[in-house]
């Protein structure tokens, strides 16, 4: 069972009587998905927001689709449970392997970040690198996205085995990862890229470390800012915006409350109150 929440009653209420008011539903593995959660802030600031990171599965990108797709479905399953509007994929790897296929099985509306991502990668050059998980740049799916809208494009892709264990390791500013960061950028330089796209919504934190290493005219794209631009107009298309005033950011994990609040807090500017959550077969028996 999942631990219940004090918000619970309003949100009742709330998703019954005045849909919009109810939250938006996002996720990742870890703390990726704070970049959307700060885009959301930024660009929604009246939305009411749940947060769930998989910690105690974490990386994705190292996961099967097998694997993936029942982590996704489960995640799925428990947001519905908190009654939100909307789902909002705030992880790569799930948006890649999972998306289309979860879209058919739940009756609500659930976004993912790659597409919104290569919509704005197009814009920007005609020599696109992409960093990944493993399983994002396996995947193909941004290659895909990218060459569909604009064939005359180039993209090449690297996984980043790396990237996500230092990152929620908070190694950020270890030697160590700018090593790694040039190792993984050097065949991307080589090619001349105009333009960096984040694969992965863990990699944002990483800015500071991958800017140092990249020539300037290089364009980074976070596709966080881009998932939200598109989460704004769905919102207003199915009549659902909040206008009220929102209720605290809800945050759950399945691995460990207080390693998230003490990782999370450098990324929000403020010590998140965090929940455990720990899926039964239960969860995944009512879908299946
Ligand atoms: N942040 C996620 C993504 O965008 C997952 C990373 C991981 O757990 O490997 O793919």
């Amino acid at each position: 069972m999942y631990s219940s929440s004090i918000f619970e009653t309003n949100l009742d209420t709330f998703s019954e009587q005045e849909p919009q008011r109810a939250p938006i539903g996002i996720f990742d593995s870890g703390v990726g998905g704070l970049t959307v959660l700060r885009q959301l802030y930024r660009q929604l600031p009246n939305e009411s927001i749940i947060y769930f990171g998989d910690t105690a599965r974490l990386p994705y990108g190292i996961r099967s689709q097998a694997e993936i797709l029942q982590f996704t479905r489960e995640i799925i399953t428990w947001l519905q449970q908190q009654q939100v509007k909307m789902v909002i994929m705030a992880c790569n790897t799930s948006s890649a392997l999972a998306l289309e296929t979860v879209r058919q099985e739940f009756n609500i509306p659930i976004l993912g970040v790659i597409l919104p991502g290569a919509k704005a990668a197009v814009q920007q050059g005609k020599r696109i690198g992409v960093i990944a998980t493993p399983a994002t740049a396996k995947s193909n799916a941004y290659k895909h996205a990218i060459i569909e809208i604009a064939p005359e494009v180039q993209v090449w892709q690297v996984g980043c085995p790396e990237f996500v264990p230092l990152i929620e390791q908070n190694r950020i500013h270890d030697p160590y990862t700018a090593e790694i960061a040039r190792a993984y950028l050097k065949p991307l330089i080589e090619q001349e890229i105009d333009t960096l796209v984040h694969g992965c919504t863990h990699y944002p934190h990483l800015t500071p470390v991958l800017r140092s290493l990249l020539p300037s005219h290089v364009q980074l794209i976070d596709p966080a800012v881009h998932v939200v631009v598109a989460c704004a107009q769905e919102l207003d298309l199915l009549g659902l915006k909040n206008t009220h005033l929102p209720l605290p950011t809800r945050f759950a994990v399945s691995g460990c409350p207080k390693q998230f609040s003490q990782s999370g807090v450098q990324w929000l500017g403020y010590t998140p109150m965090v929940e455990e959550v720990c899926f039964t077969d239960t969860a995944i028996s009512q879908l299946h």
